[in-house]
């Protein structure tokens, strides 16, 4: 089970075939395969000229979306609605789920801020609390996280899949089974882990799903989608009511037939109009991750961390704050090095795009990387 990362990189990635550049940065943001560029180069000029093609032109991309997301989740596509970034997936379960004043949500300390403020808002809108679990030597602490949900109240647990800054990827099933045992909603931010990691919602127990496609989902910025687990969505009342949310507005002849009722689905919970040619493209790039097999992918990228995992444990130099089992880890791995910011000149010379996160450089490899953009990495970041 494995694909051909020399043919892949000709044909959707020409500049990393090139060597333009060694692009480790998805954990930022990813770039677009061919595939996508050329279907928002297509649907950019029939945008410009759109009597040239239909509404279902555009619309393809919407339902596409929601089919190839459902596929890398092991979800239905009535169980996913499209967004535009993983805030509104956050903020959906937020203001979605049934919270009473005094309930509490659990979460760990060291999340990225788009998982944290939708649930602080909660404070002073419903009384709800939110309480973070500290990290243990900065890593977030499961065993600790599973305990904090016998506190008293406790209604739901939201993590990220993948830590944006350690790149600890932490056991969905084990939490999903925690929560399901306690009757408490189950919440995850995958932004980080969904395109270099393989994933099941249904084995996991998720309740809410939310991630942005700009990242690790190489698709363009303001795309993205939501997972809602099919037992939930007749309970929840849409944060925000968007008028195709409704069969009242499926006649676009009859609008004026008002009829406050949602569809059955996760269309309950889209806002529209979105991005429609951006979307046709996050549906393109989706399509690349169903061809190549999402088991596939995150065994080329466990191989790629594997190499970076053993060249740290080789030196005293560097320090690996990733986890280096590959059970715990997925594309983002985090070192720290001595003097940051000179490490990082290194990188950007040798022409290596990284991020610098929170005490670590930040590398971040994807499914047409190779050992080779790698080691000119490591040479770059750690010279002698
Ligand atoms: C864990 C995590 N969640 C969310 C985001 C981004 O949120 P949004 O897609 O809403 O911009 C990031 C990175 O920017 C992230 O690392």
């Amino acid at each position: 089970m494995s694909y051909d990362v020399e043919a892949l990189r000709a044909r959707e990635f020409p500049w990393a075939a090139r060597g333009d550049r060694i692009y480790l940065d998805h954990a930022a943001t990813g770039p677009l395969p061919q595939r996508a560029r050329d279907v928002q180069a297509e649907a950019n000029l029939n945008r410009a000229e759109l009597w040239r093609v239909g509404f279902e032109y555009f619309w393809d991309g919407v339902v596409k979306g929601r089919e190839h997301a459902a596929r890398l989740l092991n979800a239905t596509p009535d169980e996913i609605a499209i967004t535009t970034n993983t805030s509104q997936g956050v903020n959906l379960a937020a203001r979605a789920l049934p919270f009473r004043a005094g309930d509490v949500v659990i979460s760990s300390a060291g999340e990225f801020p788009a998982n944290i403020y939708p649930w602080m808002g909660l404070e002073k809108a419903k009384g709800v609390f939110l309480e973070l679990v500290p990290m243990r030597h900065r890593l977030p602490d499961e065993d600790a996280i599973i305990a904090a949900l016998d506190r008293p109240n406790v209604r739901a647990l939201t993590v990220s899949w993948v830590s944006f800054a350690s790149g600890a990827r932490l056991d969905l099933q084990r939490l999903g089974e925690a929560c399901r045992a306690r009757d408490i909603w189950f919440v995850v931010d995958a932004i980080q882990g969904l395109g270099p990691a393989a994933i099941d919602v249904k084995a996991c127990h998720i309740d809410i799903l939310a991630t942005g496609a700009q990242k690790w989902l190489l698709s363009p910025w303001g795309t993205g989608f939501a997972y809602v687990h099919r037992d939930l969505i007749q309970e929840l009342d849409p944060p925000a009511v968007g008028w195709l949310s409704m069969p009242a507005s499926a006649d676009f002849t009859r609008f004026l037939d008002y009829d406050y009722a949602f569809y059955p689905d996760a269309r309950k919970f889209e806002v529209f109009t979105a991005p429609m040619h951006d979307l046709k493209a996050m549906a393109a790039s989706l399509s690349l991750f169903l061809e190549l097999g999402p088991a596939a992918i995150e065994a080329h990228v466990a191989s790629l961390a594997d190499h970076v995992v053993q060249w740290c444990a080789g030196r005293r130099d560097v320090t690996l704050i990733t986890p280096p089992e590959r059970s715990r880890r997925a594309g983002l791995l985090s070192i720290a090095v001595d003097d940051l910011a000179a490490a990082s000149a290194r990188l950007a010379t040798a022409g290596v795009s990284h991020t610098v996160r929170e005490g670590g450089i930040r590398l971040s490899p994807h499914l047409y990387n190779t050992i080779g953009e790698l080691d000119i990495a490591l040479a770059a970041l750690a010279p002698r």
